[in-house]
Protein backbone atom coordinates (compact mmCIF):
# COMPACT_ATOMS: atom_id res chain seq x y z
CA UNK A 1 0.00 0.00 0.00
CA UNK A 2 1.33 3.48 -0.74
CA UNK A 3 2.66 5.88 2.12
CA UNK A 4 0.04 7.10 4.03
CA UNK A 5 -0.11 11.12 2.51
CA UNK A 6 -1.82 14.32 4.13
CA UNK A 7 -4.23 16.40 2.38
CA UNK A 8 -6.43 19.47 2.86
CA UNK A 9 -9.91 18.65 3.88
CA UNK A 10 -11.58 17.93 1.09
CA UNK A 11 -15.38 16.25 -0.82
CA UNK A 12 -13.92 13.06 -2.05
CA UNK A 13 -13.34 11.99 1.89
CA UNK A 14 -16.84 12.74 3.25
CA UNK A 15 -17.91 9.35 4.15
CA UNK A 16 -14.67 8.22 5.57
CA UNK A 17 -14.07 11.27 7.82
CA UNK A 18 -17.96 10.84 8.82
CA UNK A 19 -16.78 7.58 9.88
CA UNK A 20 -13.77 8.55 12.04
CA UNK A 21 -15.93 10.89 13.72
CA UNK A 22 -18.51 8.27 14.66
CA UNK A 23 -16.04 6.11 15.35
CA UNK A 24 -14.18 8.55 17.92
CA UNK A 25 -17.86 9.69 19.25
CA UNK A 26 -19.09 6.15 19.85
CA UNK A 27 -15.97 5.29 22.44
CA UNK A 28 -16.91 7.95 24.01
CA UNK A 29 -13.25 9.94 23.79
CA UNK A 30 -12.76 13.60 23.39
CA UNK A 31 -12.55 14.78 19.92
CA UNK A 32 -8.91 15.30 19.39
CA UNK A 33 -7.76 17.46 17.96
CA UNK A 34 -10.80 20.00 18.41
CA UNK A 35 -11.83 20.67 14.92
CA UNK A 36 -13.36 17.05 14.96
CA UNK A 37 -15.96 18.88 16.86
CA UNK A 38 -16.92 20.89 14.39
CA UNK A 39 -20.97 19.82 12.66
CA UNK A 40 -20.29 17.88 9.38
CA UNK A 41 -23.92 17.30 8.60
CA UNK A 42 -23.76 20.03 5.94
CA UNK A 43 -19.88 19.18 4.49
CA UNK A 44 -19.72 22.16 2.83
CA UNK A 45 -20.09 24.16 5.35
CA UNK A 46 -17.65 22.09 7.06
CA UNK A 47 -15.18 22.68 4.58
CA UNK A 48 -15.65 25.74 4.07
CA UNK A 49 -15.40 26.73 7.76
CA UNK A 50 -11.88 24.83 8.05
CA UNK A 51 -10.28 26.48 5.37
CA UNK A 52 -11.43 30.14 7.10
CA UNK A 53 -9.84 28.68 10.16
CA UNK A 54 -6.71 28.33 8.66
CA UNK A 55 -6.98 32.23 7.10
CA UNK A 56 -7.68 32.96 10.65
CA UNK A 57 -11.39 34.21 9.53
CA UNK A 58 -14.53 33.69 12.15
CA UNK A 59 -12.51 32.38 14.82
CA UNK A 60 -12.86 33.02 18.82
CA UNK A 61 -11.30 35.68 20.70
CA UNK A 62 -7.99 34.42 21.34
CA UNK A 63 -7.78 31.79 18.82
CA UNK A 64 -5.03 32.11 16.27
CA UNK A 65 -5.16 30.78 12.74
CA UNK A 66 -5.53 26.77 12.52
CA UNK A 67 -4.96 24.64 9.42
CA UNK A 68 -6.49 21.25 9.66
CA UNK A 69 -5.06 18.42 7.81
CA UNK A 70 -6.58 14.77 6.98
CA UNK A 71 -4.22 11.79 7.14
CA UNK A 72 -5.30 9.44 3.97
CA UNK A 73 -4.25 5.56 3.82
CA UNK A 74 -6.01 3.15 1.38
CA UNK A 75 -8.37 6.34 0.08
CA UNK A 76 -9.57 6.06 4.05
CA UNK A 77 -8.76 9.34 7.15
CA UNK A 78 -6.95 7.54 9.17
CA UNK A 79 -5.66 10.61 11.42
CA UNK A 80 -6.51 14.06 11.76
CA UNK A 81 -3.87 16.86 13.04
CA UNK A 82 -4.11 20.68 13.73
CA UNK A 83 -1.79 23.00 13.18
CA UNK A 84 -1.45 26.11 15.15
CA UNK A 85 -0.25 28.97 13.01
CA UNK A 86 1.68 30.70 16.17
CA UNK A 87 1.67 30.64 20.14
CA UNK A 88 -0.46 32.34 22.78
CA UNK A 89 0.20 32.43 26.28
CA UNK A 90 -2.73 30.14 26.74
CA UNK A 91 -1.16 27.60 23.87
CA UNK A 92 2.15 27.64 25.54
CA UNK A 93 0.76 25.86 28.67
CA UNK A 94 -1.91 23.90 27.12
CA UNK A 95 -2.24 22.92 23.20
CA UNK A 96 0.84 24.16 21.63
CA UNK A 97 1.74 24.15 17.58
CA UNK A 98 -0.18 20.81 16.82
CA UNK A 99 -2.68 18.53 17.42
CA UNK A 100 -3.28 14.81 16.57
CA UNK A 101 -5.61 11.82 16.05
CA UNK A 102 -5.68 8.68 14.87
CA UNK A 103 -9.20 6.60 14.55
CA UNK A 104 -9.34 4.29 16.77
CA UNK A 105 -9.23 0.79 14.78
CA UNK A 106 -6.20 2.37 12.81
CA UNK A 107 -4.36 2.92 16.11
CA UNK A 108 -0.79 1.51 16.32
CA UNK A 109 0.24 1.14 12.76
CA UNK A 110 2.44 4.13 12.45
CA UNK A 111 -0.34 6.96 11.76
CA UNK A 112 0.42 8.85 14.70
CA UNK A 113 4.26 8.92 14.35
CA UNK A 114 3.17 10.08 10.37
CA UNK A 115 1.05 12.06 10.86
CA UNK A 116 3.08 14.13 13.80
CA UNK A 117 5.82 14.02 11.19
CA UNK A 118 3.87 15.20 7.82
CA UNK A 119 2.52 18.24 10.15
CA UNK A 120 5.84 19.17 10.93
CA UNK A 121 6.90 19.57 7.40
CA UNK A 122 3.48 21.94 7.56
CA UNK A 123 4.80 23.86 10.37
CA UNK A 124 8.29 24.54 8.58
CA UNK A 125 6.75 26.13 5.72
CA UNK A 126 5.25 28.40 7.90
CA UNK A 127 8.87 28.85 9.19
CA UNK A 128 8.54 27.24 12.68
CA UNK A 129 11.70 25.77 13.63
CA UNK A 130 10.38 23.90 16.57
CA UNK A 131 6.80 22.71 17.48
CA UNK A 132 5.94 23.20 20.69
CA UNK A 133 3.99 19.71 21.68
CA UNK A 134 1.76 19.45 24.88
CA UNK A 135 0.65 16.01 25.98
CA UNK A 136 -0.87 14.42 28.98
CA UNK A 137 1.78 12.66 31.10
CA UNK A 138 -0.61 9.81 31.10
CA UNK A 139 -0.99 9.53 27.12
CA UNK A 140 2.21 7.05 26.65
CA UNK A 141 1.41 6.39 22.84
CA UNK A 142 1.10 10.20 22.31
CA UNK A 143 4.43 10.47 24.15
CA UNK A 144 5.77 7.81 22.10
CA UNK A 145 4.82 9.40 18.86
CA UNK A 146 6.25 12.49 19.81
CA UNK A 147 9.49 10.81 20.70
CA UNK A 148 9.86 8.97 17.79
CA UNK A 149 10.05 12.62 16.17
CA UNK A 150 12.59 13.59 17.92
CA UNK A 151 11.00 15.77 20.92
CA UNK A 152 12.82 17.57 23.29
CA UNK A 153 12.11 16.92 27.10
CA UNK A 154 10.88 20.74 28.39
CA UNK A 155 9.02 20.31 31.41
CA UNK A 156 5.68 19.25 33.17
CA UNK A 157 2.92 20.46 35.28
CA UNK A 158 0.32 19.56 37.13
CA UNK A 159 -2.84 21.80 35.26
CA UNK A 160 -5.57 21.86 37.94
CA UNK A 161 -8.63 22.75 35.05
CA UNK A 162 -7.32 18.59 32.97
CA UNK A 163 -6.48 17.73 36.86
CA UNK A 164 -3.70 16.08 35.16
CA UNK A 165 0.28 16.61 34.68
CA UNK A 166 0.62 17.54 31.44
CA UNK A 167 4.21 17.95 29.75
CA UNK A 168 5.51 20.29 26.94
CA UNK A 169 8.22 18.76 24.07
CA UNK A 170 9.86 20.47 21.50
CA UNK A 171 10.15 19.20 18.29
CA UNK A 172 12.83 20.23 15.36
CA UNK A 173 10.53 21.33 12.08
CA UNK A 174 13.65 21.35 9.46
CA UNK A 175 13.22 24.86 9.36
CA UNK A 176 16.00 27.07 9.29
C1 LIG B 1 -1.78 9.17 20.32
C2 LIG B 1 -2.26 8.51 19.02
C3 LIG B 1 -2.39 9.58 17.97
C4 LIG B 1 -1.22 7.48 18.58
O1 LIG B 1 -1.64 6.97 17.33
P1 LIG B 1 -1.08 5.59 16.75
O2 LIG B 1 -1.50 5.53 15.33
O3 LIG B 1 -1.48 4.46 17.62
O4 LIG B 1 0.48 5.84 16.86
P2 LIG B 1 1.62 4.87 16.34
O5 LIG B 1 1.05 3.63 15.73
O6 LIG B 1 2.52 5.71 15.51
O7 LIG B 1 2.32 4.43 17.70
C5 LIG B 1 3.27 5.25 18.28
C6 LIG B 1 3.90 4.55 19.45
O8 LIG B 1 2.97 4.48 20.54
C7 LIG B 1 3.04 3.19 21.12
N1 LIG B 1 1.77 2.94 21.72
C8 LIG B 1 0.59 2.84 21.12
N2 LIG B 1 -0.39 2.65 22.03
C9 LIG B 1 0.23 2.64 23.23
C10 LIG B 1 -0.21 2.48 24.55
N3 LIG B 1 -1.52 2.34 24.83
N4 LIG B 1 0.70 2.51 25.54
C11 LIG B 1 2.00 2.68 25.27
N5 LIG B 1 2.50 2.85 24.03
C12 LIG B 1 1.61 2.82 23.03
C13 LIG B 1 3.34 2.31 19.94
O9 LIG B 1 3.88 1.08 20.37
C14 LIG B 1 4.34 3.12 19.19
O10 LIG B 1 5.60 3.03 19.80
P3 LIG B 1 6.80 2.36 19.02
O11 LIG B 1 6.94 3.14 17.75
O12 LIG B 1 7.94 2.57 19.94
O13 LIG B 1 6.39 0.95 18.81
C15 LIG B 1 -3.62 7.78 19.22
O14 LIG B 1 -3.52 6.92 20.32
C16 LIG B 1 -4.80 8.72 19.43
O15 LIG B 1 -5.41 9.19 18.48
N6 LIG B 1 -5.14 9.02 20.71
C17 LIG B 1 -6.27 9.90 21.03
C18 LIG B 1 -5.92 11.34 20.73
C19 LIG B 1 -4.65 11.78 21.40
O16 LIG B 1 -4.34 11.39 22.51
N7 LIG B 1 -3.88 12.63 20.70
C20 LIG B 1 -2.64 13.19 21.18
C21 LIG B 1 -2.92 14.34 22.06
S1 LIG B 1 -1.37 14.96 22.78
Amino acid sequence: MAPARLVRPAMEFRDSYRALVAEIASRGEPFVPFPLGFPNENFDALLAQLAACAQGIGIPEGFVAHSTFWLVAGGEVVGVSNLRHRLTDSLRIEGGHIGYGVRPSARGRGHGTRILALTLVEAAKLAIPRALLTCAKANLASRAVIRANGGVFQDEAFLEPRGEVVQRWWVPTGAS
